[in-house]
């Protein structure tokens, strides 16, 4: 008598910076898996945690009341070894030695390049794509970009408050690795006077003067957003600004929002993206197709190859920088 079939088993990772919004597609995953009859397990601790065979079952109470909250429940952890063929296969056999038949990998660039590699080595697997960073490929937005931004936004409304009543000038750091999408829309939408984007070239008296007219204009506070990858980064504008103070007549204060970006809890778009994104992996794993990853595009859930993912740049968009400089007269 042959062996009953048993049912399909799905493994879900965290491998990256986590992104608020990566509960709810954990959730998503494993109870559109439940609907179909398979079985989820939860890898802990990213790469790292599947490499040791560090497996937690996930059904579908498991995932209950995790929706709202920032984070993500399985861990992560950095792990540069994860980069090594040799550690790459020792994953795969990790999925093996479990009877894992899929895994589905939540992230940005690094834990997609990860997800390639283990597809080259026949693993199936399917990315969802997620990093306050915005710079992946194959995703108009990526889960946790959204809460990312209002967190800042909120930071940057403050900050005008306490500028505009005593006349000054603020830097804010925003997240984004060495993508400037973050920085641009909290400069956007924000109302900065000033965004420092990553890859261009910035003229710290250009800044100043820039600074100095919008409060010749009437401005009671004057906000720089910097993104944390410009190459005329925090450090080097508060210098050139510290140094030129007495000539320029004021100071310019910092401040680095940092990981406060990431830790939010998700709103509702990167609640409702996550959830769609983490249906659409189960959908993409049903159809059979694998080496994907799954993301926005023009508003519709896609699938896209990793391979055509991995290693391609996400420009900013240039009516934006343009937009950006106008507006902030
Ligand atoms: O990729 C997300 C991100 O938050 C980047 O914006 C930032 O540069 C980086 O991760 C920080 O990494 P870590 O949390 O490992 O310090």
């Amino acid at each position: 008598m042959s062996e009953p079939r048993r049912a399909k088993r799905i493994a879900i990772v965290t491998p990256g910076g986590d992104a608020p919004g990566q509960n709810a597609a954990i959730r998503a995953v494993v109870r559109m898996a439940a609907d179909r009859g398979w079985e989820s397990l939860g890898v802990r601790y990213g790469y790292a945690g599947l490499v040791a065979g560090d497996f937690v079952q996930l059904g579908i109470r498991d995932v209950g009341g995790i929706i709202q909250r920032g984070g993500t429940i399985l861990g992560s952890r950095r792990w540069t070894e994860f980069s090594s063929p040799a550690t790459q296969l020792m994953a795969a056999n990790r999925l093996v030695e479990r009877g894992v038949d899929a895994l589905v990998v939540i992230g940005g660039n690094g834990s997609q390049a990860g997800a390639r590699a283990l597809s080259q080595l026949d693993v199936a697997v399917v990315g969802v794509a997620s990093t306050i960073d915005n710079d992946l490929a194959g995703s108009d937005i990526t889960i946790g970009v959204d809460t990312a931004l209002n967190v800042a936004l909120e930071a940057i409304d403050r900050i005008k408050v306490t500028a505009s009543s005593h006349q000054r000038a603020f830097l804010v750091e925003v997240m984004g690795r060495s993508c400037g999408y973050l920085a641009l829309m909290a400069g956007i939408a924000g109302g900065a006077e000033w965004i420092v984007l990553p890859g261009e070239r910035t003229d710290p008296e250009l800044v100043a003067r820039e600074l100095l007219s919008a409060y010749e204009r009437g401005k009671a506070h004057a906000i720089v957003v910097v993104a944390e990858g410009a190459d005329y980064n925090t450090d080097t504008l508060k210098q050139y600004f510290a140094k030129h103070r007495e000539r320029l007549g004021f100071e310019l204060r910092d401040i680095r929002l940092g990981h406060v970006q990431r830790g939010g809890s998700p709103g509702a778009f990167d609640r409702l993206l996550a959830t769609r994104l983490g249906a659409g992996a189960v959908d993409q794993l049903a159809h059979g197709n694998s080496g994907v990853l799954v993301g926005m595009r023009g508003g519709v859930i896609t699938a896209t190859p990793l391979s055509a993912i991995v290693g391609s740049e996400k420009p900013l968009d240039p009516g934006l920088t343009a937009l950006a400089r106008i507006l902030a007269k």
